[in-house]
């Protein structure tokens, strides 16, 4: 429906009617209002599958059958736009066919801490690549005429007193990682909507965050979609309606709307915000009604079989030693552990799905060889059988190849808490050190949400993660491990050795209402490298049963203004035996910065699929983003001149092609001085040396600096970290005043900002 129309039906309702539409009739639908024809529309969990509850149903949590596709834990790691747009796809059509407008998420949430109990909900610890998924997945439902919902905006980074914690971050850092994350996705895929978080950011809940809602995500972003609340997100409705927040679900049962009326009754609220948030509600509204494909219908058994291949597309090998994968059918081989049986493949909470069938690794063995089975322990248990155990022990001991399923139980992870730490359950590293000390060929398979410690990784010969991959990961992992697929999943995230290794380490999950973002922008692989740390698996790391090579790399351009854009290409060529894919990874380093930043960041990645022998160009463009940092004297991303090298590899740990690109900066950023400023920053500045440079060899700091060549250093050192105002006492001369000073400084200001001109 055009704006007009809509302006017109928003001046058509009373104040009271208005108030009603900001909030939701119940947990999933809009509001009516009596004698208006304005047409109700329902929204329902995603984002890896349709979680529609039965309209006839009060309990939210009774939902219809649906297909259960990878979590985006497993998702990301596929570094597959397309895939992902697909499975984005067929979610539309599901939620089209089941008359659901839209479908909530996907999470472009970072994530901080491997112990955050939903990040098997999110993509990522890196921004880019989190939002690259994000918008893959949202222009994939939204294809389909079905709204997503962009969430949780923003810091929300734990489940620990998710509902008030203040999350307390730098405005770099909060630029650079976490805002970022959700950035890309907002402008280049325009969700419907988006879901603000339940949390606070410095002090002041998003859902009612001025900033957050407004300044940032519609003024600096341009997103025009609407802005719903986390399910009891919010605080105070008539300051989220100033602040942008739209849609109030589930509805408070009328209270909150009582007091949008009040406020605005008594003068609080301007009438004019409320009809802001009311005609993007109805915009919505619209919009759903109006894109809904009455025919559409699903098929299960369609949907199923992309699961299925997605997930087989995201599953990642991690360690493969003597080629033990994929597995001989000639040998005897055993799938070990109760998850060979009932996987883990999908996470708790408001994302669960209510699926009809599992596929399981042991039933779907069956298409590919005679495989024996013992359960070895139960998942729901933390302490081991001992029967199980000597039964799974005996037959790894007459098997040639054991594969070990195990990871995670379910009340190890989940929406509404964190972990506590990052280990597997005790009776699984039991089962998985004694079937190590009886056969040598032992493959672990893991089903988990996120890091864990794995103390036989140095024991087992193949390590297989899996995530949690849907309901079809049983009949994906099989063909993973008989070589049907070949596997080509990266990490989307580092396995530290240890939790403590993490840099959110001492803040995590904060302290009383509050969490410090200390570690700052260096999250992830951008500590790890920068601390040169050992880690158990890098960032963007995975194993093919091929191999590629490297070679060409070229740019467009030696040399580049910011606001140019460099074309990168790179040949990539599969040398091995067999067709596979790669997920080739672009970093970006800067050769020289005045800011502290990471030794490199992910600034692109394109996923090749290659037949044996063949060989592509792989392209990439790079925009001033790829080299700027946040700087927050200008508010704005900035790319310091200088020196950039382009690392391409295939995971942030292994490099194969690199060059260098120098790129100019249309507006340099004058230096700036105050009387805080160094005698060493001064004189270092070409400007500063003439205005300074007289009074500065006056300057006496106590050494007789012509006695030796210690003393000669010492001075020279005191007095580079010699602040401007120490000079009044520094200089033996009663004309160096402060106000002296003073008009030198002012002197040295306008001098950069004309230097900085000529640059
Ligand atoms: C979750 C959201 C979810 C909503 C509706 C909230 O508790 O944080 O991700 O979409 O519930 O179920």
């Amino acid at each position: 429906m055009d704006k007009a129309k809509i302006q017109k039906i928003v001046s058509s309702l009373t104040l009271e009617e208005k108030a009603s539409l900001c909030s939701g009739a119940d947990f999933w639908h809009t509001k009516q209002i009596e004698g208006k024809d304005i047409p109700v529309i329902m929204v329902s969990d995603g984002p890896h599958g349709l979680r529609k509850m039965y309209e006839s149903s009060i309990d939210p949590n009774a939902c219809i059958k649906a297909v259960c596709f990878p979590a985006a834990c497993a998702l990301a790691c596929s570094y597959d736009r397309e895939l992902v747009q697909e499975m984005g796809k067929a979610l539309g059509n599901e939620c089209q066919s089941e008359g659901v407008a839209v479908l909530l998420g996907p999470g472009a949430n970072i994530k901080r801490s491997p112990l955050c109990g939903r990040n098997f909900e999110y993509f990522s610890e890196d921004p880019y690549l989190a939002s690259h998924m994000a918008a893959a997945h949202i222009k994939g439902v939204q294809s389909m005429g079905v709204g997503s919902s962009l969430k949780h905006f923003a810091a929300n980074n734990q489940e620990t007193r998710r509902l008030s914690v203040s999350a307390e971050i730098d405005e770099r850092t909060f630029r650079e990682i976490y805002l970022s994350a959700f950035e890309y996705a907002v402008k280049e895929a325009k969700p419907q909507t988006v879901m603000c978080s339940y949390n606070k950011i410095a002090g002041e809940y998003s859902s009612q965050n001025k900033r957050l809602l407004t300044d940032i995500l519609r003024d600096e972003w341009g997103f025009e979609g609407l802005v719903v609340s986390d399910w009891g997100a919010v605080d105070d409705r008539p300051k989220g309606i100033k602040a942008g927040l739209d849609l109030e679900m589930p509805g408070s049962m009328g209270k909150n709307d009582k007091r949008i009326v009040e406020a605005v009754k008594n003068g609080e609220l301007d009438e004019a915000d409320l009809d802001k948030v009311v005609f993007r509600v109805l915009d919505l509204i619209y919009k759903g009604d109006e894109n809904r494909q009455y025919a559409a219908k699903w098929d299960k058994d369609k949907d199923r079989a992309l699961a299925r291949k997605i997930a087989a597309d995201c599953i990642v090998l991690l360690k493969n030693e003597k080629k033990l994968l994929p597995l001989d059918t000639k040998k005897k081989i055993a799938f070990i552990g109760e998850f060979a049986d009932k996987p883990r493949f999908q996470g708790g909470g408001s994302s669960h799905i209510n699926v009809e069938q599992v596929a399981t690794a042991h039933e779907y063995s069956k298409e590919y060889a005679q495989v024996s089975y013992a359960q070895g322990y139960i998942t729901s248990e933390d302490k081991t059988d001992d029967a199980l155990l000597s039964e799974a022990v005996k037959l790894a001991e007459e098997s040639d190849t054991v594969v070990i399923f195990a990871g995670l139980p379910d009340a190890f992870e989940s929406e509404g808490f964190d972990r506590a730490h990052m280990r597997m359950p005790a009776c699984q590293l039991e089962l998985i050190d004694k079937v190590c000390e009886v056969n040598k060929n032992v493959v672990v398979v893991l089903h988990n949400g996120a890091p864990i410690e794995m103390p036989f990784a140095d024991k087992a010969k193949g390590i297989v993660e899996c995530y949690l991959g849907g309901e079809m990961i049983g009949a994906a992992i099989c063909d993973v491990l008989f070589g049907k697929v070949n596997p080509s999943g990266k990490l989307a995230e580092t396995f530290p050795i240890k939790l403590s290794d993490n840099p959110s380490y001492l803040n995590f999950p904060g302290e009383g209402d509050t969490v410090k973002y200390n570690e700052g922008i260096f999250v992830g692989y951008r500590y790890y490298d920068k601390k040169d740390m050992p880690v158990l698996f890098q960032f963007g790391h995975g194993l093919s049963y091929t191999e590629f090579e490297y070679s060409d790399i070229t740019l467009s351009a030696d040399e580049i203004k910011d606001s140019d854009i460099l074309t990168v290409t790179v040949t990539v060529k599969n040398t091995g035996k067999r067709d596979g894919k790669e997920a080739v990874q672009l970093y970006v380093h800067d050769g020289h910065s005045s800011v502290i930043r990471p030794e490199k960041e992910l600034k692109g990645f394109e996923k090749v699929s290659l037949k044996a022998g063949q060989s592509k160009k792989v392209v990439f463009k790079l925009d001033k983003r790829a080299f700027a940092y946040y700087n927050t004297q200008i508010n704005d991303w900035y790319v310091e001149y200088g020196q950039f090298d382009i690392l391409i590899g295939s995971s942030s740990a292994d490099i194969r092609q690199s060059a260098s690109v120098f790129v100019e900066t249309d507006n340099v950023i004058p230096m700036h001085f105050d009387l805080d400023s160094l005698g060493g920053e001064v004189m270092s500045f070409p400007e500063g040396k003439k205005i300074f440079g007289e009074i500065m060899g006056l300057v006496n700091m106590g050494f007789d600096s012509a006695q030796n060549d210690e003393a000669a250093q010492a001075a020279t050192a005191m007095f580079n970290d010699m602040p401007l105002h120490a000079m009044v006492s520094f200089v033996n001369d009663e004309r160096i005043t402060r106000e002296l000073i003073e008009n030198m400084v002012d002197e040295l200001n306008k001098a950069a900002v004309e230097y900085a001109k000529k640059v």
